[in-house]
C-alpha cells in the first residue's frame, strides 16, 4: 500500500475520506488504504464483487483485519434489507479496542451484528478457534486460523475479498496454488475482488480458470481487479 495522506492518531490512521484504519506492526503496512479506507472497501470489494446488488450475498474474506470491509458490507446489505453471510479468516486478530477505535463514527458502528461481534471478539486479540454471531439479518463468522492451511468451503461464496496485505509483504496468499484453492470457494457466477492489479496476480487468477477484468482503482490506485467464476 503506498504512502497516502492519512493522519496517525495513536494506532489509528484517519484517511482522507474521514474513515479510519490502523497500522499493522507485523507486516509494517496499513490494514486498509491510506488514501481512503472506506472508499477502497466500497469500491474494490463491495461494488467490485457485485455484493451491493446481490439478493443474498455470501462473502468469504481473506484477512478480516480491523473489519472495515465487513462494516462496509453490513451497511450496504442493511440499507437494502437483504441477508448477509460473511465468513472471514484472520490468523492474527487485533485487540478488540483497536477494532472499536477504527469503527468509531464510521459505517455500521451501531449495527447489532457488529456490536455482537465485538462482544464475542477476544479482548486482547490473538487466539484461535472461531466466533460467529447472527443478528439483524447478518451472520458474521471469523475463523482465527491461517487461511493457507484452513479448510475452505467449496462452491459457496458469491463474493471473495482477497485482502491479505500486499504481494510484496505477504506473497503466500497470492501464489498460483493458493489462488487456485480460492477459485474453488466461489459459487458459479461468484466474483473475487482485490485491490492488486499486479501482472502475476492477474495471471494466477486466469490460470485458476477465472475471467479477469481490470477496473479503475480506488483513490490512490490506477487499477484493481475483479475475477469471475463463470458458469
Ligand atoms: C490488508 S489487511 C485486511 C484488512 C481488512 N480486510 C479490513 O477490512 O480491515 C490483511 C489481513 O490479513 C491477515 N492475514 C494475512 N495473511 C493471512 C493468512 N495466511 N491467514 C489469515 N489471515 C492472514 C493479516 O493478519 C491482516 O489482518
Amino acid at each position: 500500500m503506498s504512502e497516502g495522506s492519512a493522519e496517525a492518531q495513536g494506532d489509528v490512521l484517519v484517511t482522507p475520506d474521514g474513515s479510519r484504519t490502523a497500522l499493522n506492526a507485523r507486516f509494517g503496512e496499513a490494514y486498509g488504504s491510506r488514501h481512503g479506507a472506506a472508499s477502497q472497501a466500497r469500491h474494490v470489494f463491495v461494488e467490485g464483487t457485485g455484493t451491493h446488488e446481490h439478493p443474498a450475498p455470501r462473502v468469504l474474506e481473506v484477512g478480516f483485519g480491523v473489519g472495515v470491509n465487513a462494516r462496509a458490507t453490513l451497511t450496504r446489505c442493511a440499507a437494502r434489507g437483504v441477508p448477509l453471510a460473511y465468513h472471514a479468516f484472520e490468523f492474527d486478530p487485533a485487540p478488540r479496542e483497536l477494532l472499536r477505535d477504527v469503527a468509531r463514527g464510521g459505517e455500521a458502528e451501531d449495527h447489532p451484528a457488529w456490536r455482537a461481534l465485538l462482544d464475542a471478539w477476544p479482548e486482547s486479540g490473538g487466539g484461535s478457534g472461531e466466533i460467529e454471531v447472527t443478528v439483524g439479518g447478518a451472520t458474521l463468522r471469523v475463523t482465527f486460523a491461517d487461511v493457507l492451511t484452513a479448510d475452505l468451503p467449496g462452491g459457496w461464496a458469491t463474493a471473495l475479498y482477497l485482502d491479505g496485505f500486499s504481494p510484496g509483504r505477504n506473497p503466500d496468499v497470492w501464489t498460483p496454488a493458493f489462488t487456485a484453492r480460492l477459485a474453488h470457494t466461489l459459487a458459479p457466477g461468484g466474483v473475487l475482488g482485490t485491490y492488486s492489479a499486479a501482472g502475476h496476480v492477474r495471471r494466477s487468477l486466469e490460470a485458476a480458470g477465472l475471467r479477469v477484468d481490470r477496473r479503475p482503482g480506488a483513490p490512490g490506485k490506477r487499477e484493481c481487479l475483479r475475477a469471475v467464476r463463470e458458469g
